[in-house]
């Protein structure tokens, strides 16, 4: 089958690299792809905004299955549009989508179906915000409520930061917007939980934790993400059968009564509060660097994972794991998440050894006259998987030694909770 898949970051390099390994599979593209899917794709580099121009060129190349890896065409609407061509697509459609698209859509959901969740407050301008702000506990947590690419959550600890962050989301920092969420804080252990969907059923799709902060001890600003580990430490089957019953279970009758189903991969950020799930969000795709991280895991063909799920038959499908300990560490620009270089050569990246347990994802990467050059704030992603997390680690900073990039930066401490 001829596959395209839409998006340029580790999560799309690792879904190219697993799908590739599928017999069933004569030709991937990547729109636009980074230089690793350039080793294994074809990269095409189109502007994502316009779907008439990614409808044709699916349609010119018989493309027969097009994966979404990134939330904002999703949110765009973009399985619509192709289906509408009739053009098979793994991902939600726009409405489903608006489980990521909205927070106050999710909160809404999770209110009428009681799923486990902060208390919240919808606000419709500064004057009400503040108001309310003026009787809270600190820390509170506010947030945009649109698409901000994890940048518009802000942990409040005392008043004054709390009417900053009411000010900047008012102000238009992430967009226009009409509404902000003011939400109790939830004091526990964050968990992303995977589930794949067809559209009537789902399958679990295996755990992690992340790291979500630039800096070692999980401190300074909040990022796409500086690495994971999985499986999650937290995950028992006690608490899998809770948060498949008390969340993913209502979400998805949820979505039934507004007339829409879920199909593909939906990932439900938990917080875990003695033992007990919350929901903190939704997001309507694989993590990343989750996505990394689980896929070298794997043992089912993704591929006929992505398929089943497709045509609405994972029913039928047994997804199997290697029982193995994955971590991720992300090397990314020095300076990001804020100012950083571009366009600076990876000159040793041809060091860096690949093989059964040891995975190179890249993310902000471009090639051009055969160097790699960084381009983005997150560059690479080093995978290993192992019988134990430390051993695991160990291999990632041999093989970021070999790299020996004087502009990167990563976390040596990733996975510091699993690994004494
Ligand atoms: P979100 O974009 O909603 O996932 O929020 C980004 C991060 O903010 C989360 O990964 C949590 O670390 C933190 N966060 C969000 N909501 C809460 C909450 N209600 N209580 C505690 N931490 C939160
Ligand atoms: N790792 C967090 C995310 O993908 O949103």
């Amino acid at each position: 089958m001829r596959i395209g898949i839409i998006g340029s970051g580790g999560r799309e390099h690792a879904i190219c690299a697993s799908i590739k390994k599928s017999k069933k599979i004569e030709k991937i593209y990547c729109f636009p792809g980074n230089a690793g899917t350039d080793k294994i794709a074809e990269n095409v580099s189109i502007d994502l905004n316009n779907f008439e121009i990614i409808k044709n060129f699916i349609h010119e190349n018989n493309i027969e299955l097009i994966i979404v890896g990134p939330e904002k065409p999703l949110v765009d609407g973009l399985v619509d549009y192709l289906e509408k061509y009739k053009i098979k697509v793994f991902g939600p459609n726009k409405l489903a989508s608006q489980l990521e698209g909205s927070k106050i859509f999710t909160k809404k959901l999770c209110e009428k179906f009681k799923i486990p969740t902060a208390k919240f407050g919808i606000f419709e301008n500064i004057e009400s915000s503040k108001k309310f702000l003026n009787e809270v506990t600190f820390p509170t947590v506010i947030k945009a409520d649109n698409l901000a690419s994890g940048k518009g959550v802000y942990i409040c600890n005392s008043l004054s930061e709390a009417m900053l962050a009411v000010e900047e989301i008012f102000n238009g920092k992430f967009g226009p917007t009409k509404n902000l969420l003011i939400e109790e804080f939830l004091d526990g252990e964050e968990m992303s939980f995977f589930v794949v969907c067809d559209g009537k059923s789902f399958k679990t799709f295996d755990t992690a934790q992340d790291h979500k902060r630039v800096l070692e001890g999980d401190k300074g600003k909040n990022t796409g993400g500086m690495g994971a580990y999985s499986p999650s430490r937290l995950i028992t089957k006690e608490l899998e059968n809770k948060v498949i019953d008390r969340i993913i279970n209502p979400t998805l009758k949820g979505l039934e009564e507004i007339g829409t189903n879920y199909k593909g991969f939906l990932y439900a950020g938990l917080m875990i509060v003695k033992n007990e799930p919350y929901l903190i969000e939704y997001n309507v795709r694989m993590g990343d660097p989750e996505c990394q991280t689980i896929l070298p895991k794997l043992k089912t063909d993704l591929f006929d994972v992505i398929i089943a799920a497709t045509d609405g038959k994972l029913d039928n499908l047994k997804i199997e794991w290697e029982d193995l300990k994955s971590l991720c560490v992300v090397v990314c620009s020095k300076g990001y998440p804020d100012e950083f270089k571009k366009n600076i050569e990876l000159e040793n990246i041809k060091n860096v050894y690949e093989n059964k347990h040891n995975y190179l994802f890249h993310a902000g990467t471009k090639k051009e006259n055969n160097s790699v050059y960084a381009t983005g704030g997150r560059v690479l992603n080093f995978v290993s998987t192992s019988n134990d997390f430390s051993e695991a680690r160990k291999n990632i900073f041999e093989n970021i030694n070999k790299l020996n990039w004087s502009n990167g930066y990563y976390r040596r401490d990733i996975g510091y909770k699993v690994i004494k």
